[in-house]
């Protein structure tokens, strides 16, 4: 199938690209690189280097690659910044949307995969969320996200799009930076490498659910797969396994030492938490299971081991 990967030189849809070219689909980036990085990108992919508010120049592009298939990931991807910025977050994150989906509706790529967002969705989960849970977005970024999977109930009803949101919690692996959701991960690394003190916001008792790039983007090809005619589905993407932040410190010291072949693995720091940030999150990945066939495959300390490899050290 020839899928068009927005967003697809950042972090998630550069995975998305190496696991469609894996699975013997075509895939066209269109990106415009305010983030993301062309060398993330294997040789020979095309890239559109456009922006999803500039409607001519997304219309060109759309031309140029004739998708079958849609994997929107370009976003504006900061929380912080939606709090900032909430108009120029919907301008991205719900106009930038509409336009692609207009622009998918015009060439008749029907096949629809959204990344959404569980944790933006969610908030704070006193058990693991399912998708029946009901979504309580309380940052701009978090209302854009459930306005996409809005929309696209509207164009599955309306225009007959095959749609799937992917709800991902917090996603990391190689490629990543500290600005996503699970940017925890990388500033952990960089601190640790840089010899520093890791900083922990509040008792680190807090857990999250990470869940490995590879997996997400083995979930993108299932999806696009699977999605049915007619259909949104909203579908999480998790472990389903809490993971307290204290454990994650601990983890990563002993892996960033022994890559660097240090024995001081860093003692943490902690300080007062932050306003806003959630105790605990935590999404149930059944349905991506009954659905999409889709497990998480890539254990924790197998998945860090491998973002260390890339973070830390030279092998970037
Ligand atoms: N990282 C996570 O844990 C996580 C969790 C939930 C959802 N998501 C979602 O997954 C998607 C990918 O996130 P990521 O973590 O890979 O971030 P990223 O910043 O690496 O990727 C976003 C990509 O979109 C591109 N982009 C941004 N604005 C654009 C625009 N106006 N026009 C065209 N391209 C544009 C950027 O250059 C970048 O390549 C986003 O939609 C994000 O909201 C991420």
């Amino acid at each position: 199938m020839r899928v068009l990967v927005t967003g697809g030189a950042g972090f998630i849809g550069s995975h998305v690209v190496d696991a469609l070219l894996a699975a013997g689909h075509e895939p066209h980036v269109l990106d415009n690189l305010s983030s993301g990085q062309r060398e993330n990108l294997p040789q020979g992919v095309p890239l559109s280097e456009v922006d999803i508010r500039d409607t001519p120049a997304l219309s060109a592009a759309f031309d140029e690659a004739r998708p079958e298939a849609i994997c929107h990931h370009a976003a504006q991807v900061s929380v912080a910044r939606s709090v900032r910025e909430p108009a120029v977050d919907a301008e991205i994150n719900i106009v930038g949307m509409l336009n692609v989906i207009s622009q998918a509706h015009r060439v008749g790529a029907s096949r629809f995969v959204f990344a959404s967002s569980g944790g933006a969705l969610y908030g704070e989960t006193s058990e693991a969320a399912d998708e029946t849970t009901v979504a309580m977005p309380i940052s701009p970024y978090g209302i854009g996200k459930w306005m996409g999977e809005r929309y696209l109930d509207w164009a599955a009803g309306e225009l007959g799009f095959a749609a799937v949101s992917l709800r991902y919690s917090n996603v990391y692996g190689p490629r990543q930076s500290v600005e996503g959701e699970a940017g925890v991960v990388a500033a952990f690394c960089r601190d640790l490498e840089a010899g520093a003190d890791l900083t922990i916001f509040g008792d680190g008792c807090q857990t999250r659910d990470f869940v490995f790039v590879g997996d997400v983007a083995r979930a993108n090809v299932a999806a696009i797969e699977r999605a049915n005619p007619g259909e949104a589905a909203a579908v999480n993407v998790s472990t389903g396994e809490a993971v307290e932040i204290n454990m994650l410190a601990g983890l990563l010291g002993e892996l960033v030492a022994a890559r660097l072949g240090r024995d001081d693995s860093g003692t943490p720091r902690h300080e007062a938490s932050r306003a806003g940030d959630i105790r605990h999150s935590l999404m149930d990945p059944s349905a991506a299971a009954e659905r999409l066939g889709w497990y998480p495959e890539v254990l924790l300390r197998d998945g860090l081991e491998r973002t260390v490899a890339w973070l830390v050290g030279a092998e970037r």
